[in-house]
């Protein structure tokens, strides 16, 4: 059934590419909320106005978050969407489904919803588009009794997300899935109730190539990491030069600290190398990590919302990450006590310690002042001296 006539978004149709308007058109084929999301949207186009009221109190009962409630500002004109809230779910760690739960889900949110959805957002979580506010405590009830939750919105834990690390690729240092969902259900009362000052994200990378882009994302990252030396096959390496890799060209100039050399054969200066994994992604086969496994702990990333976006830093450069994970989750709890007893509102952890320094945060959290704890290269992450450690 066509509601309307949108020939401004049927523009976005046309080309190679896969387009969302397709999709939203498939789904108004059986509910009225995306068949008036496509007028509004259209109207928005035609107007080069947004419709959108902002933001809303909306959730479910005993919880503060998970939901995002959104409203119509045309709602006589586009009653399908006078409520069009989202809901997270809770996405299972490194995105692995059964189809049958994938179909699961999907009914319940024809049953439920718009039938539009984002799989998955940025957080990581399943995001369900477009529920009208009747229809979400019996969504809820129904997904959760068949063991689905919420994800975090507001300013809570945002929900974990991590790559799918061990489970499939031979470069994770670490079982990220396990930690994701350790960190899932120690923090469900952080995740599901609103207690902070703003967002928190924990993102999980299985090593440096952080495939969640967790170091541009998450306050705190979690990259796999090793120590000890680059294990190294010279027989593959003569391999991949026989196969015309220039690897002068391609892995030797390219290290960014210059650590390796190439003769007869590929020497690395370890002592010198800052684990980058640009060298291990393009040899596979000849190089691998080191043999001591575990994570560098990163504090600050975000989005520019209130003032500019930050990538994350390192706190700690190395860690063990064997469960129950005890060592992390205190120094977990002792970032997130600090940030949430002197930020302000809506302020993240990396622009506080933009604002107070360093040594308030080293010094709260119990870790040392490090030379790893650069904030990009050649520069200290603001780390003023006192007198006394001078001495
Ligand atoms: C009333 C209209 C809407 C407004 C004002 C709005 C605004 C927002 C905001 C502010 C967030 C972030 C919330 C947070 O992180 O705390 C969000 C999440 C999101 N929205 Fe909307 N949105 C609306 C409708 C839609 C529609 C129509 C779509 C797509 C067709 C959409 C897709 C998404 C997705 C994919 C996320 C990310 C969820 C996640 O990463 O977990 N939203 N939206
Ligand atoms: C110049 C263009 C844009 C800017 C400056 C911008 C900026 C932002 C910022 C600052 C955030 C918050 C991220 C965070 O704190 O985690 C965000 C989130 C988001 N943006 Fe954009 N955005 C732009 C374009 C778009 C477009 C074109 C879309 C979709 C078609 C989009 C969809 C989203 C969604 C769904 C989120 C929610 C992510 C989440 O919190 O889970 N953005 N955007
Ligand atoms: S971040 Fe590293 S370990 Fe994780 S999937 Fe990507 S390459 Fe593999
Ligand atoms: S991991 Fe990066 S820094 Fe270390 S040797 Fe390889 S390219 Fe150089």
């Amino acid at each position: 059934m066509k509601k309307y006539d949108t020939p401004l978004l049927d523009e976005l149709e046309k080309g190679p590419w896969p387009s969302f308007v397709t999709e939203i058109k498939k789904a108004a084929q059986k509910h009225e909320a995306a068949a008036d999301e496509l007028g509004q949207l259209e109207k928005s186009y035609k107007t080069k106005r947004g419709y959108w009221k902002h933001g809303g109190i909306v959730g479910v009962l005993g919880y503060g978050g998970g939901v995002i409630g959104r409203y119509s500002n045309l709602p006589d004109e586009f009653p399908g969407v006078a409520h069009f809230h989202t809901v997270r779910i809770n996405q299972p760690s490194g995105f692995y489904y059964k189809s049958d739960s994938l179909r699961e889900i999907l009914d319940l949110w024809d049953k439920y919803g718009s039938g539009l959805t984002n799989m998955h957002g940025s957080t990581g979580d399943m995001v369900m588009l477009g529920c009208k506010t009747e229809a979400l405590e019996p969504f809820f009830a129904e997904i959760s009794s068949r063991g689905w939750d919420l994800g975090g919105s507001g300013s809570a834990l945002r929900t974990p997300s991590c790559c799918m690390g061990a489970s499939k690729c031979e470069w994770s240092n670490i079982d990220t899935m396990n930690l994701a969902n350790t960190l899932t259900q120690a923090y469900q009362d952080e995740l599901h109730r609103p207690m902070w000052p703003y967002k928190f994200k924990f993102k999980i990378a299985g090593c440096a190539v952080d495939c969640v882009a967790s170091i541009a994302r998450a306050d705190c990252s979690i990259i796999g990491t090793w120590r000890g030396d680059i294990q190294i096959d010279q027989g593959e390496v003569e391999n991949y030069a026989k196969q015309g890799m220039d690897i002068k060209a391609e892995i030797v100039d390219m290290c960014p600290t210059g650590c390796m050399s190439y003769e007869s054969k590929l020497e690395i200066n370890n002592a010198e190398c800052s684990r980058c994994m640009h060298c291990i992604a393009k040899m596979t086969k000849a190089l691998g990590p080191g043999p001591e496994k575990g994570a560098s702990i990163l504090i600050g990333s975000k989005a520019p919302i209130v003032v500019g976006s930050l990538l994350s830093w390192v706190v700690v450069p190395f860690m063990k990450m064997e469960p129950p994970y005890e060592e992390f989750k205190d120094l977990a709890d002792k970032m997130i006590e600090w940030w949430d007893d002197n930020a302000k509102p809506r302020e993240r952890i990396g622009e506080l310690i933009e604002a107070k320094g360093m040594r308030p945060f080293l010094e709260a959290i119990g870790v040392e002042a490090q030379p790893q704890q650069v904030y990009e290269p050649r520069k200290d992450p603001f780390f003023f001296w006192k007198d006394e450690d001078l001495g």
